[in-house]
């Protein structure tokens, strides 16, 4: 079985703030530094690091080549990431004293996969292969029906939440990972369980995992089990790209055969490292590290 993660690349421009600039505020940051990051390829270094053999698909623009670097050093095949001449993409975010982000997206070349560039990448997959994807990239929507009538099994990170999801059948999602935010517009509901509940009633044959940053996560499976786990308490540095190092590494566990109550701790562990560190990419722990 190989994993595809079909997903964005940023530069990630980091400004570190007293706090998260208010509409009409002019405000000077202490620095500024760039990272890899992108939900994409986060989460893909995130699954290599935690073992598993991931292929990334992606555009990267001219001035993106160090997004292909950090992506090999880690370990991801990248033998699907095309560069073009349109702009990488990138982030402007803001980290607060306390850790915390806010995060402009520009798409760039991350918008402008085609349906062409999907069908070739997806040439190289079979049924029972597994397909992850984010929200940062076009095509979507085309990409899940052809992953899912290709017999690839779908896991979906809904994020950022925006229109472009209206068009996407959820239907023939196998996986979600969605945080407080994502739940609640995917169900209109807001408490943890209700969200999963929700879910169950929407999606009945799918898997959950429903991340609340310091409040924990939980897992809803399909047959009505739920799982809850803590959050691993610790100093936070940056949030960015916790959810991600969690989704990579709940994925790798579960390749390994690891139960999902195990993965739940092992990725509550690896996103708890990840925001004691700065930057997105970079912050991203190996297993050996969450093992010991
Ligand atoms: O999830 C964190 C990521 O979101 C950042 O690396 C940024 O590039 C945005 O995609």
């Amino acid at each position: 079985m190989k994993v595809l993660n079909f997903g964005s690349l940023n530069l990630d421009y980091v400004y570190s703030v007293e706090h998260i600039a208010e509409p009409g505020e002019t405000l000077s940051s202490r620095g500024r530094e760039v990272f890899c990051g992108g939900k994409g390829l986060n989460q893909s270094i995130a699954l290599a690091k935690a073992g598993a053999e991931v292929y990334h698909a992606g555009l990267i623009g001219p001035e993106g080549g160090m997004l292909i670097e950090a992506a090999k050093d880690a370990g991801v095949d990248v033998r699907y990431t095309k560069t073009i001449s349109t702009p990488t993409g990138h982030a402007i975010i803001q980290v607060n004293s306390e850790g915390q982000n806010s995060i402009i997206l520009f798409g760039g070349a991350n918008q402008c996969v085609t349906e062409d560039f999907a069908d070739r990448v997806l040439e190289g997959f079979q049924p029972g292969d597994l397909i992850l994807l984010q929200n940062e990239i076009s095509c979507l929507d085309y990409i899940i029906d052809k992953a899912h009538s290709a017999g690839i099994t779908v896991i979906l990170n809904p994020s950022p939440f925006n229109d472009a999801l209206e068009g996407c059948d959820m239907n023939k999602v196998d996986m979600f990972f969605v945080n407080e935010i994502e739940g609640f517009q995917l169900t209109g509901e807001k408490e943890p369980e209700r969200i999963l509940d929700a879910f169950a009633s929407k999606f009945p044959k799918a898997e959950v995992i429903l991340t609340l940053g310091g409040d924990g996560a939980w897992y809803g499976g399909p047959s009505g089990e739920r799982i809850y786990q803590e959050c691993t308490k610790v100093e936070v540095v940056d949030t960015t790209a916790a959810g991600d190092t969690f989704t990579g590494y709940f994925i790798s566990s579960m390749l390994k055969g690891i139960s999902r109550k195990e993965g739940l701790a092992i990725a509550s562990k690896a996103a708890a490292v990840a925001v004691s560190r700065k930057g997105a990419a970079p912050s991203i722990p190996v297993w050996n590290e969450i093992m010991e």
